[in-house]
């Protein structure tokens, strides 16, 4: 029997390595190895109130020292244009007091002397009552040691890019042979910091490669030193080489399930170096430790986030940089009120989804790239996330036969809280 999910009365049943298992979505938590058969009923989990805080993907160049084949940024534009100042006012004419400003290109570390220009002047928001957090997303050949205090100094979460093996690295990832070695490196070195606890590698999946995704987390773990990674599958059309098609994808499941087993079996023996497998850890953490029980968010698309395009341009999402049709304002002029249906009721096919109380995040970039729709999922995305979400049900079982393990991996996640955004 393959593995499976579907939903009945608001119970969640699904099939994963050879186990069948219950979820009643009211308390996830009392996950069953028989079969849940009540009618379980659940409020309304759409959250009424906005997001209390407002999140910003600055462009901060277009340029980059790489050229990966999958890669949709533009990158024959410009250096950022945008002044700190216009952001600024961008930031207080929203009236959110609590604010997250990512750092983003084209390789963002090319602007480094500009990065803590804008910290420094961002930092003085706090005086004034704001509170601002700082991430970056980086290819790594950048860093170095004081590059690594300055981020561990302004408490930067740092997304590092990198396919998690050397020859996917160079095929993909296309740098000079220095840039590579120099960031794998820069990665090891920053394992041994403190900084490693606020960083997380993402890594983008391909179709027909022999390399698993076990082999891929291994490469973070002992190679690197590196145990938070995420997992995902690069946007891409049709076309693309890097595009999943039904059997590519039936390949992935089988190494979701591989690395799922994996998982757990260091997890029983707690053995946490491993602990960071983001795609399961981040379902569980939700339904573990936050108090609203399902996430039913979108990604904050133009409600609470806002990506800035080198020349001030403003787009729901920085994917979409570019793409005339969403641009949403300007950081000078402000927004100009056009916006996009995030309700999920509005979403036809998402509507109906089985796992769609437990699908974090649903990506409009995906979609748009995939289908040319942004409210029509692309479908081998659909398909990894349901894999990772029945993953993470089966663990969420596992762990619950042994109250004790439960507990410890509980408490771990709650300790190392990198894991939590
Ligand atoms: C565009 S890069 C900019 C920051 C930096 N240069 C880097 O590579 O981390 C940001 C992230 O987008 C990812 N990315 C690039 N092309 C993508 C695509 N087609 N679909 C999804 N993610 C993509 C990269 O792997 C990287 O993690
Ligand atoms: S390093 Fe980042 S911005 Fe540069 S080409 Fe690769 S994905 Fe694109
Ligand atoms: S994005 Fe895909 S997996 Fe998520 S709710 Fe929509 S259809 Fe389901």
């Amino acid at each position: 029997m393959s593995n499976s999910i579907e939903k009945k009365n608001n119970v969640i049943k699904v099939h994963f390595a050879g186990e069948s298992i219950w979820m009643p979505l009211n308390r996830p938590l009392n996950v069953s190895g028989t079969e849940i058969v009540d009618n379980v009923q659940i409020d309304s989990v759409i959250s009424s109130s906005a997001p209390d805080y407002d999140a910003y993907t600055i462009y901060m160049t277009r340029k980059c020292n790489y050229s990966c084949s999958y890669c949709f940024v533009n990158r024959n534009a410009r250096d950022s244009i945008v002044t700190v100042a216009e952001l600024i006012d961008f930031i207080e004419s929203r009236g959110k007091k609590k604010i997250q400003v990512r750092f983003f290109g084209g390789e963002p570390l090319l602007k480094l002397e500009d990065i803590k220009k804008w910290v420094c002047e961002l930092e003085g928001l706090k005086e004034c009552g704001y509170s601002v957090s700082y991430s970056i997303v980086t290819n790594a050949s950048l860093l170095n040691a004081e590059v690594i205090d300055y981020l561990y100094s302004m408490k930067f979460i740092v997304i590092l890019s990198h396919e998690l093996n050397d020859i996917l690295q160079q095929n993909n990832r296309l740098a000079s042979e220095k840039l590579q070695i120099k960031a794998k490196q820069n990665m090891q070195y920053l394992a041994k910091t403190k900084l490693v606890y606020r960083s997380t590698i993402r890594c983008m999946l391909g179709p027909n490669s022999e390399v698993t995704i076990l082999d891929r987390f291994q490469y973070a773990v002992n190679d690197l030193g590196i145990s938070g990674v995420q997992f995902d599958i690069p946007h891409v059309d049709i076309k693309s080489e890097h595009r999943f098609t039904s059997d590519t994808i039936d390949e992935l499941k089988k190494q979701i399930e591989e690395v799922t087993k994996f998982y757990l079996q260091k997890l029983e023996k707690r053995d946490y170096r491993y602990l960071g497998l983001y795609n399961i850890d981040n379902l569980l953490k939700i339904w573990i430790l936050r108090e609203k029980y399902i996430d039913y968010d979108t990604c904050g698309f133009g409600i609470n986030h806002f990506a800035i395009d080198v020349d001030g341009t403003i787009y729901p999402c920085q994917n979409f940089a570019g793409t005339e049709e969403f641009e949403i304002g300007n950081v000078h002029l402000g927004l100009n009120g056009k916006e996009f249906e995030t309700d999920i009721e509005k979403h036809n096919v998402c509507r109906l989804c089985s796992a769609r109380e437990l699908c974090t995040k649903r990506c409009y970039s995906s979609n748009y790239i995939g289908t040319g729709d942004i409210y029509i999922p692309n479908n081998t995305q659909c398909e990894m996330k349901r894999e990772f979400i029945t993953a993470a049900i089966y663990i969420l079982y596992k762990l619950r036969q042994n109250e004790a393990l439960f507990d410890d991996y509980c408490a771990m996640l709650k300790a190392k809280n990198r894991f939590l955004r």
